[in-house]
């Protein structure tokens, strides 16, 4: 995060996940898969496969270690028990539908959450409706930078894999995605990066109609994730006002040091599949690995997952303070090391 709190580039480690969400084929991969932490094999065994199977071994592991577990922090629980809650509630509702809004500082885990919070609304309707493979339960799309009502009619149209012809206009395609939304039983739009929409240009403005225009015409709860809304001015004016009575605000920071933050560092931990690391290291250090990732849990995924990548490779399969110290985070978190 820079200092202003505006977005940085975009991360190359793993992050690019979060671009197939949305197109329907990546979604479902996503909802769908289960990832699995491969076992670590006994000492002997491991000591004893030929050249081929340890690569194959090693990269298993090298896989795992890129990504780790999600681990289910209380934000994420939070948010899970408020979306199913205004699902039923808005499934009912013939107007004034609520939706809820996460905002917090970059890397706090918002599309994290926004993510769960849909694949745990698709699974469930996936087993109340098992012969409906056609039904598409959730939408996820990530508004773009400066978005415009075209812009997120595209995105959507992009989700379902309408096909887009230069000619057609906002209007049509909007009928076309309610239309589809309507038969395929949809009931929840995630919307990511919603700060894009700047309330105070007249795009902007239009863009919001645009999405308010979904709320009304379909029986779905709307889910949006920003950075700073507030702030965004999402929430101001006479639209913002609208927006702020019809949705409830659920905030991501970073953590403190107590329970909640030993308990992802040891989550975290828990999923480490190296020979020689020692249980509890990690849990020891988490004071120190409160102050190399300022409590943001996207620094300390980088941090952990760097260093348990580089214990593979390096052969020393352990993660020591030694090995942290020589692993940079990020720009905004080392930065602030240094002053
Ligand atoms: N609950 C979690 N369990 C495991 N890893 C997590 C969790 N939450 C976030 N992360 C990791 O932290 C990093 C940042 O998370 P995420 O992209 O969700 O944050 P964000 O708030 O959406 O960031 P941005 O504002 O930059 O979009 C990702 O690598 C993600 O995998
Ligand atoms: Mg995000």
């Amino acid at each position: 995060m820079t200092a202003d709190g505006s977005r940085e580039d975009p991360g190359t480690d793993g992050e690019d996940r979060f671009r197939q969400l949305t197109t329907l084929t990546g979604w479902r991969e996503f909802v769908t898969e289960r990832p699995e932490i491969p076992d670590l094999l006994p000492e002997a065994e491991w000591k004893a496969l030929g050249d081929e199977k340890r690569l194959d071994y090693d990269e298993a592991r090298l896989a795992h270690h890129a990504r780790l577990l999600t681990v289910a922090t209380p934000v994420m629980q939070q948010v899970i028990t408020e979306g199913r809650r205004l699902q039923y509630l808005n499934r009912h509702a013939d107007a004034g539908r609520c939706g809820l809004l996460l905002s917090g500082p970059a890397r706090t885990g918002k599309t994290t959450c926004l993510a769960q919070l849909g694949k745990t609304i698709e699974t469930m309707h996936h087993r109340r409706h098992p012969n409906a493979a056609g039904h598409i339960p959730v939408i996820y799309i990530t508004v773009p930078p400066a978005a415009t009502p075209r812009m997120i009619a595209v995105e959507f149209a992009r989700f379902l894999g309408l096909p887009l012809t230069r000619r057609a206009n906002v209007t049509d395609v909007l009928e076309s995605v309610c239309g589809v939304c309507t038969d395929a039983r949809t009931s929840l739009i995630c919307v990511d990066e919603i700060h894009n929409v700047n309330l105070g240009t007249r795009h902007g403005a239009e863009a919001s109609d645009t999405l308010k225009y979904f709320a009304e015409r379909l029986p779905v709860t709307f889910a949006y994730a920003g950075i700073r809304v507030e702030r965004a001015g999402l929430l101001s004016g006479t639209r913002g006002e609208q927006i702020a009575g019809r949705f409830s605000m659920t905030r991501t920071g970073p953590f403190g040091r107590g329970q909640q933050w030993t308990s992802l560092i040891a989550a975290l931990e828990e999923s480490l599949r190296l020979h020689h690391h020692s249980d509890g290291t990690l849990v020891e250090l988490a004071s120190y690995l409160h102050s190399r990732s300022r409590g943001m849990i996207g620094s300390l995924l980088r941090l952990v997952r760097s260093a348990a990548v580089q214990a593979v490779l390096d052969g020393s399969e352990a993660i020591t303070k030694a090995t942290l110290e020589s692993i940079p985070v990020d720009i905004a978190s080392d930065d602030e090391r240094e002053h």
